[in-house]
């Protein structure tokens, strides 16, 4: 006898939403073919009606709805923000459904105690779809790579940010410009500071950083600087050295202690994330035996992120929970973390006006353009970069960390 189709309800049909509408109908041939049984589409919630829709019969406003179905296999949570899909998500657990989401607010904030309850009541919590858009990273990293131990990871995580940065660096636009087209395009969130203030690439670094060591640190605890201040002369300095400015979100493990942060990085040429442009987004991984490896792809968009969706309901409707397996995190202590500016990394500090001989001294490699002046820092803390700053006349406009080549 077939396997019994997996019953989904999804919960929004904004547009990840109707995009995973859009793959589970487009391709469930390839979904059968993969996993031995289709995937049918219950219910979907929205505030909204949809007359028009070919699924217009499936909306439903009341989510009781849903949670009283014991049809009912898996939510999907596809609603955006904390509330109330944190509490939608722990009522689908509590009932014994798997719950697949694509929201990254929800699973930085609130992973650890989602998995939790999953375990105990013997379902899944899957996220694909809420790091790096359409790219499969969390689960190459969970699976394929659990022989592993991470040592790094630099990711390119938001594309908002990526094609904002790609749009100053190619054409010179201003921010405010390059921003105005990204949402038009549809790539920023409702609320573009998530993007541009870095929070949207904090949260998806803390959920990579949760994957490679079991650790969950608070995204709204770690250092995050956005994009906001970054001005055509760096823009300048930055092409001349040869590098890219792009926002990474990093974490490095080492000694059992876990460094978590998201800044604007000078990256060069290079480096194997030097030419990510545009939405795109890349995870360069490295890890004790594999070394370096780079998930490159789409991360942001209906299509991208609703295949991601769709790919996790296809491990549901293949494997079954397993305690023995199944993901658990723990919330990171003190004792955990590296302490803030422990870590040692090379910078490169922008002066205004010309080279100064007296601030040059300790500097791998001085820049100039016709403002401003770059010197290149070997790997300092934060307290040593501090006395250097200190120690000299003129004072910095601007400081970067940067990645290695
Ligand atoms: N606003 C996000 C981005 C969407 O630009 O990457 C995908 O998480």
């Amino acid at each position: 006898m077939a396997n019994k189709n997996l019953t989904v309800a999804l919960l929004g049909f904004g547009v990840v939403g109707s995009g995973t509408a859009q793959v589970i109908t487009e391709n469930q041939d390839r979904i059968c073919r993969a996993t031995g049984r289709g995937i049918d589409i219950r219910y979907i919630l929205d505030l909204r009606e949809f007359p028009d829709s070919p699924f217009a019969d499936r909306i439903v406003h009341d989510y009781n709805v849903i949670i009283n179905d014991p049809e009912v296999d898996v939510v999907v949570e596809m609603m955006g923000g904390s509330h109330p899909a944190y509490e939608f998500s722990r009522a689908a657990l509590e009932a014994g459904k798997s719950v697949v989401t694509s929201n990254k607010e929800v699973v930085a904030n609130f992973g650890t105690e989602l998995l939790a309850l999953a375990a105990e009541k013997g379902v899944r919590y899957l996220f694909e779809a809420s790091v790096g858009g359409g790219i499969p990273v969390l689960r190459p990293l969970a699976q394929d790579m659990a022989a592993n131990r991470v040592r790094s990871i630099n990711g390119i995580l938001n594309g908002t940010t990526n094609y904002i940065l790609t749009r100053m660096f190619a054409d010179g636009a201003s921010f405010d410009a390059a921003l105005a087209e990204a949402q038009q395009k549809g790539y920023a969130e409702r609320d573009p500071s998530a993007d541009v203030d870095g929070l949207d690439a904090a949260r998806k670094i803390v959920i990579l950083a949760a994957m490679a060591t079991g650790l969950r640190v608070d995204p709204n605890a770690i250092s995050v600087e956005g994009i906001r201040k970054i001005t055509a002369a760096d823009v300048a300095i930055a092409t001349k050295m040869d590098c890219a400015i792009k926002l990474i979100g990093h974490m490095s493990y080492a000694d059992d202690k876990l460094a978590v942060w998201v800044a604007p990085c000078f990256v060069p040429r290079q480096n194997p994330i030097f030419n990510i442009d545009d939405v795109f987004n890349g995870v360069l991984i490295d890890t004790d035996m594999l070394g370096q490896t780079l998930f490159y792809g789409r991360g942001a968009g209906k299509l991208p992120t609703a295949g991601a969706v769709v790919s996790d309901l296809v491990d549901i409707a293949s494997h079954p929970f397993d305690a023995k397996t199944a993901p658990t995190w723990t919330d990171a202590e003190a004792a955990d973390l590296l302490p803030a500016g422990a870590e040692k990394l090379p910078v490169c500090l922008i002066y205004e006006g010309a080279p100064d001989a007296t601030s040059a001294v300790g500097a791998e490699r001085v820049v100039t353009t016709d403002t401003h002046t770059a010197l290149l820092l070997p790997a300092m803390t934060a307290d040593e970069l501090d006395a250097h700053i200190q120690a000299k006349p003129a004072r910095p406009v601007a400081c970067y960390r940067v990645l290695p080549q």
